[in-house]
């Protein structure tokens, strides 16, 4: 017997060869937190009230997987509207970052911070991405930038899943930028990354994955292969912020590294996309820091469909270059400013986002034997999910099986 079996819905199970992984008339059955059966209603092998405890309607609608954001900054102090309208009169991002504001106005906000506002303003701007069906957030450090500030993000991330229903991956972001302390010795600072902060991190179970920020406001690939090859020490998987703002050939190299995503990629070239094709690193494409950065480069998303590189989108929810909280709306400027379809806008916050987490075998799909998160949209097909803008049709989130909201 099932613990619960849905039922009058349409299935986009992101699964198999259709892009949607469509199941016009579906079901779908959970057990002890997991999907036990999916697929079309005709192939229940009985009548719902005898398969399940619970049978609920879906009214026509559609269940996706859930939504994982795999790219945030969520947990930070303070915010930078001045600074958004600073480069409506003309200033550049990398011209603020430069003049000591930007990311290291935030490092100030964020270290005068108590843990508890860190996980009280994040909470804050996580309940609009929970009521989109959100159940699996990224959350990076990387704007604390000395020990015990970056430990106490990495908390605050960690805290989080004790306040709201939602799983945290935290990830190490020492290497974000130069703090103050360090400033004209960016390797000494590395040095001091590798060797005091990430081990005393990771001594405290706060760190999933690593990370970095190759650009040339902030580190060089050289400096970054020395954080990767600390992570590996450690066993932890890596990921890059890469080719956001210039071509340093940082995802040919977070790709020979085996990383899991490389993420931006404006710049990428066509190099880069063979090596991740190679190495199976997801491009994680971040439109809100396009959108808000006013960039006209696009990411290589034609090359990276046709070598086969799995693409994810992700929010990048911070507070200089993407102030987003929404997935919807993410998916949306995905299709809109990068020319995504909307089942891979779909595929980039389910699927692949899944996997740029290393997360693939226990979600992103539907598929029986997965974790049953998932949610039920009030929508007549799955394209209206990326094709609305500022309009939430969700209905219920089912996480670990059981409903979060309705
Ligand atoms: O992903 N690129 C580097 N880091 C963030 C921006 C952080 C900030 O401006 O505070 C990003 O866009
Ligand atoms: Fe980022």
């Amino acid at each position: 017997m099932w613990d619960s079996l849905w039922v009058d819905v349409g299935l986009a199970t992101m699964a198999g060869t259709d892009p949607y992984g469509r199941i016009e008339d579906g079901a779908i059955a959970v057990k002890n937190g997991r999907i036990a059966w999916v697929g079309p209603r005709e192939e229940l092998p009985g009548r719902p009230e005898k398969l399940a405890a619970v049978v609920q309607e879906g009214e026509g609608g559609w269940i996706t997987p859930a939504l994982v954001d795999c790219h945030t900054h969520i947990v930070h102090g303070g915010q930078r509207a001045g600074e958004f309208e600073q480069r409506l009169m003309g200033a550049s991002y990398a011209d603020i970052a430069r003049a000591g504001g930007g990311i290291l106005s935030t490092v100030a906000a964020t270290r005068a911070a108590s843990l508890e506002d860190l996980v009280e303003s994040a909470v804050r701007r996580l309940r609009p991405l929970l009521a989109e069906g959100l159940t699996v957030v990224e959350i990076k450090s990387g704007y604390g930038l000395d020990l015990d500030s970056e430990l106490k993000m990495l908390r605050a991330a960690r805290a989080i899943e004790a306040r709201v229903p939602v799983t945290v991956v935290t990830t190490f972001l020492g290497a974000h930028a130069v703090p103050p302390e360090w400033k004209g010795n960016a390797d000494g600072y590395i040095d001091f990354l590798c060797d005091e902060v990430l081990p005393a991190a990771v001594e405290q179970s706060l760190v999933d994955q690593v990370d970095a920020f190759c650009e040339t406001i902030a580190f060089s690939p050289s400096q970054v292969a020395r954080v990767f090859e600390a992570a590996a020490l450690f066993k932890l998987p890596v990921k890059l912020h890469a080719e956001q703002l210039t071509d340093l050939g940082g995802a040919t190299m977070a790709a020979g590294a085996g990383a899991l995503s490389a993420d931006h990629l404006e710049y990428l070239d066509a190099d880069g996309v063979a090596a991740m094709a190679r190495a199976g690193t997801v491009a994680v494409l971040l439109p809100g820091a396009f959108y808000t950065l006013g960039e006209t480069r696009r990411p290589p998303v034609e090359r990276l469909r046709k070598a086969g590189v799995p693409i994810a989108v992700a929010t990048d929810s911070n507070p200089g270059s993407s102030p987003v909280t929404s997935l919807l709306t993410t998916m949306n400027m995905a299709c809109v400013l990068f020319g995504l379809t909307p089942s891979e806008a779909l595929a980039g916050v389910t699927r692949n986002a899944a996997r740029a987490l290393g997360l693939q075998a226990e979600r992103g799909t539907l598929e029986a034997g997965k974790v049953a998160d998932f949610v039920h949209w009030s929508i007549d097909e799955p394209a209206e999910l990326a094709y609305r803008i500022g309009f939430n049709p969700c209905t219920t989130v089912i996480r670990n099986g059981a409903p979060t909201l309705s």
